[in-house]
């Protein structure tokens, strides 16, 4: 993986931003287990490593490593943890100006990844909780400057609520990862440009099983979503917007871990977004940014830089 050298981080800083994430921080303790343990049961695991994660963060780094100029609202703690967990957002070039340090624990997420790559994950909110609406006032000047603001659901919902009325008040367009999956309020629905989610928020959401891809995309339409896309894994993802429904091929690849593979999509879509794609051609980049990530360990130490090869 290529990281950018001295002189592309410095123009990187100084230019304007594209892209606000308003979001969670976690360190993520990553423990790699043969299969997931049953409820009652103590497994060996094989390895265990220390992250940095956190949907917010993840999406952030997505984006900034694919080139994009990010900034980044969100808080961290006061302990040990707090350093790991921005690691990546420094180095990926992030402005972290408006990111808050709160008496106590960072997030913390602990996360199992079985072979074949999938995981199962328990996140403790810390320092994510403190994310509030004086948060979003100390960061009012970048709500001018961005196109596309991004959120997700591992802060207090108030604020995501908040942030995205601001940004689609200044003519930002609001990216709404309804992740992890949670009912939403039809103010906020009506604001997300796109709404994205996998196929267990989109059942949540939409009170039913998704039907045809054709079916659920209009169900989140109907609920007031502007725009939709489902995330699909390894099927790749279908959507709907003014242009109507379509879907998206994803490229095929060995799974070593599928930890923040949703982040990768949805930072990789923000960057494709903001610099004018279509919402199907930015979903066909995302996907295969997605499939890049799940080849690797970890969420943000497994997305791909800007000149990278994509599969
Ligand atoms: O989406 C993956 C992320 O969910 C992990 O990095 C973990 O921190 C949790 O927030």
């Amino acid at each position: 993986m290529t990281a950018p050298d001295r002189a592309e981080r410095a123009e990187r800083a100084a230019a304007e931003v594209d892209i606000v994430v308003v979001g969670s921080v976690n360190a993520d303790l990553v423990v790699e287990v043969p299969r997931h343990p049953a409820p009652g049961e103590t497994l060996t695991g094989r390895d265990v490593h220390l992250l940095p994660g956190g949907k917010g963060a993840n999406q952030a780094v997505a984006a900034a490593r694919l080139g994009g100029r990010v900034a980044f609202v969100g808080a961290v703690g006061t302990d040990e943890y707090a350093g790991p967990a921005t690691a990546e957002l420094e180095r990926a070039g992030v402005d972290l100006t408006h990111l808050r340090r709160v008496p106590g624990p960072t997030g913390l997420a602990v996360v199992t990844v079985a072979d074949g790559g999938e995981n199962a994950i328990v996140v403790v909110p810390g320092a994510n909780a403190e994310v509030d609406a004086a948060s979003l006032d100390d960061a009012a000047g970048l709500w001018a400057q961005a196109s596309v603001c991004v959120l997700q659901l591992e802060i207090p919902h108030a604020t995501v609520a908040r942030a995205a009325a601001l940004a689609d008040d200044r003519g930002a367009r609001v990216l709404l990862n309804a992740a992890p999956a949670a009912e939403l309020s039809p103010d906020l629905l009506a604001l997300a440009d796109p709404l994205v989610v996998n196929e267990h928020e989109a059942r949540l959401l939409l009170g039913h099983d998704l039907g045809s891809p054709d079916r659920a995309t209009a169900g989140l339409v109907v609920l007031g979503a502007r725009s939709v896309v489902i995330t699909l894994g390894p099927a790749g993802a279908v959507g709907r917007d003014a242009g109507g429904a379509w879907s998206v091929p994803a490229p095929q690849v060995r799974a070593r871990d599928t930890t923040g593979a949703g982040d990768a999509f949805v930072g990789a879509l923000a960057l494709a977004l903001a610099r004018g794609d279509r919402l199907a051609d930015a979903a066909r980049f995302a996907t295969s940014v997605a499939a890049a990530s799940v080849q690797r360990l970890g969420a943000q130490t497994s997305y791909p830089w800007r000149h990278d090869p994509l599969p």
